[in-house]
């Protein structure tokens, strides 16, 4: 039986991904293992394999000009040969100045990867105008820069700035991690290796999928996903072992329906 949609699954998503039809799916946000915690879930011996193995699962079910979002340390992808099953077009580096850096012996991590891959040459959409930032630049520089003529196709023209912001470009500072103050975090237990900011996912739904499309979520932990597909009428297929986590983002998307926060829940309001 093929997984019903806009419903969250409790258990193991290997148990449940060949039930899923092949080319069936628009976007992937895969917020799996890393590796490098001491979760039971997270213990993988080798965590490039382990997603190249992701790799080519996903690339059967998604359709052509369907895109992958993979989670993972700066090494996740390292030595691997994804390229017969997906196209990688960009490292995303989500950077977390706030990180605790606390190494002694080297330097402190302080960024995750997002591997931007997509099923073909293609994207099936990249929707640009929904996820643009502010420029970010003072209005003088932006005059200057505007005043001087740069060649663009072997043509003079003059740089313009977009007055709805621009590309976020693949260095993503502007999102910060949920701290234990986060009105949108749902419990301290899904802080730091579980849960991650709406803001960063909604950009990821935004950009590559449209409404009506199916986004798949195979470790959906506390349903950031899942809230933000309801959010912008995407459906989804979500999957998660842990009950508890199940629970945690049921609630979630009762809520949003209520127009209710998670703190609000929390508190009882
Ligand atoms: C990083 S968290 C995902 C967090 C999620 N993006 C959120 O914002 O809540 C990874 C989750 O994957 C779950 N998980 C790991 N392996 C799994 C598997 N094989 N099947 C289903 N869930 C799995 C873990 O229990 C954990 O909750």
């Amino acid at each position: 039986m093929v997984p019903e949609h806009n419903r969250i699954y409790c258990g193991d998503f290997f148990g449940f991904c060949n039930k899923i039809e092949d080319q069936s799916i628009d976007l992937i946000i895969s917020d799996g293992p890393y590796g490098v915690t001491q979760n039971d879930w997270d213990r993988i011996p080798s965590i490039q394999e382990f997603n190249l193995e992701l790799i080519k699962t996903f690339s059967a079910k998604l359709k052509e000009g369907g895109t992958l979002y993979l989670f993972g340390k700066p090494d996740c992808l390292d030595f691997i040969d994804y390229r017969p099953y997906l196209n990688l077009k960009s490292k995303i580096i989500w950077y977390q100045p706030s990180r605790l850096a606390q190494g002694r012996r080297g330097y402190t991590n302080n960024y995750d990867i997002i591997g931007y891959f997509i099923k073909g040459k293609k994207p099936r959409c990249f929707n640009l105008e929904s996820i643009r930032v502010s420029q970010l630049v003072e209005l003088e520089h932006r005059r200057r820069c505007e005043n001087v003529p740069s060649v663009t196709n072997g043509q003079y023209g003059k740089t313009r700035f977009n007055k709805n912001g621009k590309n976020p470009g693949d260095v993503w500072g502007d999102i910060k991690q949920l701290t234990y103050k986060s009105k949108e975090l749902v419990s301290r237990q899904a802080l730091n290796t579980i849960q991650k900011p709406e803001k960063l996912i909604e950009r990821l739904v935004l950009a590559s999928s449209n409404p009506g499309d199916m986004v798949l979520d195979p470790f959906s932990g506390v349903g950031t996903c899942p809230v933000v597909c309801k959010r912008y009428k995407r459906n989804f297929m979500a999957f998660e072992m842990q009950p508890a986590f199940v629970e945690a983002a049921n609630d979630r998307l009762d809520k949003l329906d209520q127009g209710q926060t998670a703190i609000d829940f929390l508190y009882g309001m």
